[in-house]
């Protein structure tokens, strides 16, 4: 029997009753906030397509690290765009390489935040695939998956909380722990972006990281968006291969992925609300179309009852201050 006996407007009739009804909680605990490490000193660069979003010099990375860490953010992910460009994507694998340089610069002066590295080749590459391109211009998976191995090590030894593979090569996760444990670092956790689409969304981040691919694009190895069923082949495989946690990406367009993703693993479900998502908000928001803090409230509300437990969002340091008013 329904109305006039159920009237589920009695919960919501006040502000107090709806607090103590309200099913799902943000809280800062759960964010991660993404920092572009770009070469030089005092550089301090506006990314246009992502207002509020800077490519900062590694003195300006430990000062924007220690701003996060102060309002209670538990984690940053590191990018880089170096430089020096070639086919192999070099730089990625240097010591003394920016996300090296950056996690030394974040440990001294906030020891406490978590940093995650995002393991990849195609800010490193001249060609910008995530992985080594052939002569005939494929995108090569068992020698990329090598390399990111490499990369991985290279962060760990400098200092890395957890190194985050986006590439989508096959067995790169495993390729990846490997090669850690052999070298001392079986604790450091594999977070694997599991199940990454080819998305439309990564447009405004191409521009921070300075990793458009120079031709084709992504589609051989970023996974097609109609597949659902796809996603969970991609985690469990990834998750045989030794990942601490598997991550959704983006996430506001793929939340029945991501509920999918919650039920059927026992670990940490990630989701990447990617610089589109930011962008589209930012940009309507400038325009007076949205209300930017409700829309972000609402689109990580989103998220999180889709079953994500942590969420990397560029919105994160805003979050935290509204959180705490
Ligand atoms: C690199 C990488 C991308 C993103 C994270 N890691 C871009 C891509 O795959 O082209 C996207 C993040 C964002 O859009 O915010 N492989």
């Amino acid at each position: 029997m329904g109305f006039p006996l159920h009237r589920p407007r009695r919960l919501r009739q006040s502000d107090v009753w709806r607090r103590m009804v309200r099913e799902t909680r943000l809280t800062t605990d759960a964010f991660i906030y993404p920092l572009f490490i770009v070469p030089g000193k005092q550089v301090r660069h506006a990314v246009e397509s992502m207002p509020g979003v800077f490519q900062l010099s590694v003195d300006e990375i430990a000062k924007e690290a220690k701003r996060v860490a102060d309002l209670g953010i538990p984690a940053v992910l590191l990018f880089a765009a170096p430089d020096h460009k070639d086919a192999k994507g070099s730089a990625a694998t240097d010591p003394n390489g920016l996300v090296p340089q950056a996690i030394a610069a974040i440990k001294a002066v906030a020891p406490q935040l978590l940093v995650w590295t995002d393991v990849c080749l195609c800010g490193a590459t001249d060609h910008g695939h995530c992985g080594h391109v052939t002569k005939d211009g494929v995108i090569e998976n068992d020698s990329s998956i090598e390399t990111l191995a490499q990369v991985s090590l290279t962060y760990a030894r400098a200092g890395a909380d957890a190194v985050a593979p986006s590439d989508m090569m096959d067995g790169r996760v495993l390729a990846i722990r490997q090669l850690l444990d052999r070298n001392g670092f079986s604790n450091t956790p594999v977070i694997s972006y599991a199940a990454k689409y080819a998305s439309s969304f990564y447009g405004p981040f191409r521009e921070a990281a300075e990793s458009a691919p120079a031709f084709g694009d992504r589609r051989s190895y970023q996974m097609d968006p109609a597949n659902g069923r796809e996603a969970l082949r991609e985690v469990l495989l990834d998750l045989e291969e030794g990942a601490d946690m598997v991550m959704v990406k983006p996430a506001g367009p793929y939340l029945d992925v991501i509920r999918q993703v919650r039920d059927a693993v026992h670990v940490p479900v990630v989701a990447y609300q990617v610089s589109g998502e930011y962008s589209l908000i930012k940009a309507a928001a400038a325009r007076g179309w949205i209300d930017e803090r409700a829309a972000a409230f609402e689109t990580l509300t989103g998220i999180r009852r889709a079953g994500a437990d942590l969420i990397i969002t560029y919105f994160a340091p805003d979050m935290a201050e509204w959180l705490r008013n």
